[in-house]
């Protein structure tokens, strides 16, 4: 998968990219992201990427030529056809399913903003917004980053185990299970025998209910589009309506 970003700040996003498991898959040829400065795609001698809003109004704008410059250069750099997507605190909220979406592209061109918004004409060469959460940041390097992460673990061979991907928060509409490692009493707290048992059958009952559990605990919301059987719905609603205590 091909991934290039425009940012005016790359250097933001060349340390993130090049540590941990985003450095592995690029190194591994799982991932090619290439990083460009905006401001390469310029043509005054200041550079300038933004300017006044019409209309008045407080902060910047980013200019439409440059960005206009850079994605018809960016996509000839590959022969596949990108994605452009706009990081921005008004697109589709991010979330596994597009998460997976996006990670089934063959190539994506991710545009960074900075300053207080994108002249509305840019987003005339955008194919989808994404916003990472309702709240706003300074710029969309970190989201950008964080969408990159998310769907460079979902490339084949990204991730050391093959079933991490898939056995996760999300996968299945639900949150995760929880988890123990050794020592089996820390601090008396002890792990829950069926854990200890061996038998893979009550485990895997065990971790399908407390996900189900933690889910109508913490995420209702989610509920609405999980795959339940009538049994964990009933489960799940007892729970949410506080009906149910923890050695249920
Ligand atoms: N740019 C600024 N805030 C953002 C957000 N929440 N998501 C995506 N891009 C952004």
């Amino acid at each position: 998968m091909r991934i290039d970003i425009i940012s005016v700040l790359p250097e933001m996003l060349t340390a993130t990219l090049d540590a941990s498991i985003l450095g592995r898959a690029q190194a591994r040829g799982i991932i090619d992201v290439a990083v460009h400065d905006l401001r390469d795609w310029t043509t005054d001698r200041h550079r300038t990427t933004d300017d006044y809003p019409f209309g008045g109004g407080p902060g910047m704008v980013m200019k439409p030529e440059p960005v206009y410059r850079a994605l018809d250069a960016i996509s000839d750099l590959h022969p596949d056809t990108p994605m452009v997507v706009v990081m921005s605190p008004q697109g589709r909220p991010l979330d596994q399913a597009l998460v997976h979406d996006l990670a089934a592209q063959s190539r994506l061109i991710l545009l960074c903003g900075r300053y207080e918004g994108f002249d509305e004409r840019i987003l005339d060469r955008a194919d989808l917004e994404v916003s990472i959460g309702d709240y706003v940041l300074t710029g969309g390097e970190l989201p950008a980053l964080v969408l990159v992460d998310a769907v460079a673990r979902l490339q084949e061979g990204a991730l050391g185990c093959t079933d991490s991907a898939t056995d996760e928060s999300f996968a299945e509409g639900l949150l995760e299970y929880p988890q123990y490692t050794r020592p089996a009493v820390f601090e008396d707290k002890q792990v829950p025998e069926v854990l200890l048992s061996g038998d893979h059958a009550r485990i895997a009952a065990w971790r399908r209910r407390e996900s189900v559990r933690r889910t109508a605990e913490r995420r209702p919301d989610l509920l609405v589009h999980a795959h339940l059987t009538d049994e964990e719905r009933e489960f799940a609603r007892r729970i949410a309506e506080g009906e149910t205590t923890h050695g249920d």
